[in-house]
């Protein structure tokens, strides 16, 4: 008899769970993706625009305190800001709402992802690890990248260096269904863009970057003066597709501003607080409701997963 619904998102969560150790090893205490990261605090303060959207709380109040995660990309702790590897950064934010009630924003440095659902994502995961220098031609990467146009497409996309994870953009990837007061519901998809502006390295300055250049340049950015974003939504025209990450928008759609938000200082015990902190890509809020995305249930299920663990474990020491 096939598993329910919520037991085959479980198992496939698990699943990727272990192909993720496999890739960067099992670092205990850190996640098993965007595993280097640096948490801040700060406000949020909605636009006035923001109504005709969302009905959800923290469009509807002054302002709403946030704290929001940088991080770099793989299941590395110590990878080098250096490293490609590193792109894309993930920015996560999380609105508090009240005490223990908030909803969040996951969002990644590329507006792109290489899979429409978790299934095929681990193919892709299998199909990297089973693709190193040895393997045999033509190697299972290629062999997917072929029959998998999409995937093709994020694996050639430019991945460049910010100057800053202040001075970068941020994608939320999957769409959310936004209702407002009246009851009108309009699909859209999240851009998170630095008020200091856009600004990346040549990828032969980005080899020469101390390992922490990343982190440390925001310590010493946000000890100067607040990091602002301002986070804008992309809405679909009728007719779009919402419930597939690989399928864009045209540019032309209408961007509708939601509110800005500014950090201004780290988080004091950064280590203990990234232990502890889940983030979760489904928003759970009124006024926001998740599109049919494949992605977002099995998302939910395995950052909950890995959290739990990171949470359970005694943090390895770094080498
Ligand atoms: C099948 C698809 C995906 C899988 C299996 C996956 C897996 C994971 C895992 C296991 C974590 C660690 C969670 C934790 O321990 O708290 C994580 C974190 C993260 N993922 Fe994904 N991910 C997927 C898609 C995406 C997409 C589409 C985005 C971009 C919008 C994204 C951005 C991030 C970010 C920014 C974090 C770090 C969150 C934090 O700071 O706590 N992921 N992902």
């Amino acid at each position: 008899m096939p598993l329910p619904q919520d037991e085959r998102v479980v198992a496939l969560a698990n699943d990727l769970l272990k192909q993720l150790d496999l890739l960067f090893g099992l670092h205990s205490g850190y996640r098993a993706a965007h595993a280097k990261g640096m948490l801040f605090t700060g406000t949020f303060t909605p636009s006035p625009g923001a109504r005709r959207l969302t009905r959800a709380p923290h469009i509807a109040r002054a302002s709403t305190p946030v704290t929001a995660r940088f991080s770099n990309g793989t299941g590395l702790p110590m990878i080098a800001d250096s490293s490609p590897d590193a792109n894309p950064r993930g920015l996560a934010i999380r609105f508090q709402l009240a005490e223990h009630v908030h909803t969040d924003i996951v969002s990644q440095s590329l507006d792109a992802f290489p899979t429409r659902d978790g299934y095929e994502f681990l193919e892709f995961l299998k199909a990297v690890a089973a693709s190193g220098p040895d393997a045999p031609s033509p190697k299972a990467i290629e062999v997917f990248l072929g029959a998998h146009p999409a995937a093709l497409a994020f694996v050639q996309t430019p991945k460049p260096f910010p100057t800053s994870l202040a001075r970068e953009a941020y994608f939320a990837v999957t769409a959310f269904a936004f209702t407002n007061a009246s009851g009108e519901k309009r699909f859209g998809r999240y851009r998170i863009l630095p008020e200091a502006g856009i600004e990346h390295f040549a990828d032969s300055d980005a080899a020469t970057l101390a390992p922490n250049y990343h982190f440390d340049e925001l310590l010493k950015r946000v000890s100067k003066g607040p990091i602002r974003f301002k986070i804008v939504v992309q809405v679909a025209a009728p007719g779009d597709t919402t419930g597939d990450a690989t399928v864009h928008w045209p540019e032309s759609r209408e961007l509708i501003e939601l509110g800005a938000f500014e950090l201004t200082k780290a988080v004091a015990d950064n280590a203990v607080e990234q232990k502890q902190i889940i983030f979760d890509p489904i928003p759970r809020v009124d006024g926001i409701e998740p599109s049919s995305d494949p992605l977002l249930e099995l998302r939910a299920a395995i950052y909950l997963l890995s959290g739990r663990r990171r949470r359970a474990a005694t943090p390895e020491e770094p080498a």
